[in-house]
């Protein structure tokens, strides 16, 4: 029997599609990972040494930089850079409000105060008309941040119709597609940051209602990808 184009695309039968799966680039890079891994436990060097310095040296070179320097993750970069600029108590490093919250984190934990700023409502990064407002005696650093931004690659964030996020998000999720939300709200109403809230950050509130993270990895299958469309679409034109 000839199949139609929509069933062999698939697109009429339910699809699973996690919001992350590494399983399959982890498959094509075990054996380079393993090797690396017993290596580190040849040399039984866990921090520092021959494989982190020559890590520091490719990246610093892949970023066209003299030196990089190799640490444990993002939260403790961010903290080394404040601290190296001499940043601490009675100081103010102005971030952008919808940021993670590892940015206020590494602000608070290096003694200095966040100032929040809101966010571009076309590009999600900071809004750089409203930084100036923000600026006072105290301001030593800005941190403009691009991780929650619509256009970074390490997320699909789609801005949805005010009303209409949660209901495509279950939707989605009836039909076997994980979302993510990045993030559930600003920083400066999160309970452990709403002490810092002093600009209003209209933008990224509103934008916290909207914002729906789609699935998106190296290994996502075409079909995949065709089949999140097609159900974003249906939603969309269904509640038009
Ligand atoms: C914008 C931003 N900054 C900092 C971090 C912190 O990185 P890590 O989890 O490696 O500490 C993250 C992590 O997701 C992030 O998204």
């Amino acid at each position: 029997m000839i199949k139609t184009t929509q069933e062999q695309t698939g697109l009429q039968s339910r699809l699973n599609v996690p919001f992350m799966e590494l399983k399959n680039e982890h498959r094509l890079l075990r054996e380079q990972i393993r090797s690396a891994w017993e290596a580190a436990l040849d040399s039984a060097a866990f921090v520092g040494g021959g494989a982190v310095e020559q890590f520091e040296n490719s990246f610093a070179q892949f970023c066209e930089v003299k030196h990089a320097v190799g640490v444990a993750n993002g939260t403790d970069a961010l903290l080394l850079a404040l601290k190296a600029l001499g940043i601490g108590v009675d100081d103010e490093v102005i971030t952008v409000a919808n940021s993670f919250v590892a940015t206020a984190e590494a602000i608070v934990h290096a003694g200095a105060t966040p100032v929040f700023v809101d966010a571009d409502p076309k590009t999600y990064t900071i809004d750089i008309n409203k930084i100036e407002d923000a600026i006072t005696p105290r301001t030593k650093a800005i941190i403009p941040v691009r991780n929650g931004s619509i256009s970074v690659y390490h997320l699909y964030v789609v801005r949805v119709e005010k009303g209409k996020r949660n209901g495509l998000q279950e939707y989605l999720r009836e039909n076997g597609v994980q979302t993510g939300i990045h993030y559930p709200a600003p920083i400066h109403r999160t309970p452990a940051f709403s002490r810092f809230h002093r600009q209003s950050c209209p933008v990224a509130e509103d934008h916290a209602h909207k914002i729906l993270s789609l699935p998106m990895y190296p290994e996502i299958e075409r079909l995949q990808v065709e089949y999140v469309v097609k159900l974003v679409k249906d939603y969309m034109q269904s509640t038009a």
